[in-house]
């Protein structure tokens, strides 16, 4: 069935704004800023995660509560918020620390890569 002309302008401009709006929320590495996050660790933490239970992951890397959000990304970082989550079913994880994973806020292996290894802790790590 056709999509008439108007209503099909109209959902590719919201297609399109929603596309820019997550290009613009993207976290990366790439370049320092205050809308990029700074290495917490360069290794992921260990944690006990509860069924049901709802967590805030901290995505800018200055929370004092690591790997979870204290509410430092307001003043630190104020275009970056933190990940909420609740999982399904009682389990163990390991947390991104280093703030660079690709699949926020599980740790994927990034962290072993040079650009990590080679900086600063609390540094925008260069990619
Ligand atoms: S700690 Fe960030 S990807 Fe492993």
């Amino acid at each position: 069935m056709p999509v008439p002309w108007r209503t099909g302008r109209l959902l590719s401009s919201v297609a399109g704004s929603f596309a820019r709006r997550l290009r613009s929320q993207r976290r990366t590495c790439s370049t320092a800023s205050t809308a990029q996050p700074v290495i917490a660790a360069k290794e992921p933490f260990r944690v006990d995660l509860e069924a049901g239970k709802r967590y805030a992951w901290c995505a800018c890397g200055h929370s004092k509560k690591q790997p979870f959000c204290d509410g430092s990304h307001k003043k630190a970082a104020p275009r970056i918020s933190s990940l909420k989550f609740k999982p399904e079913e009682a389990k163990e994880a390991w947390l991104c620390g280093c703030k660079c994973t690709r699949n926020p806020p599980y740790c994927d292996g990034t962290h072993k890569e040079d650009f990590v290894q080679k900086a600063e802790l609390g540094s925008h790590p260069q990619s």
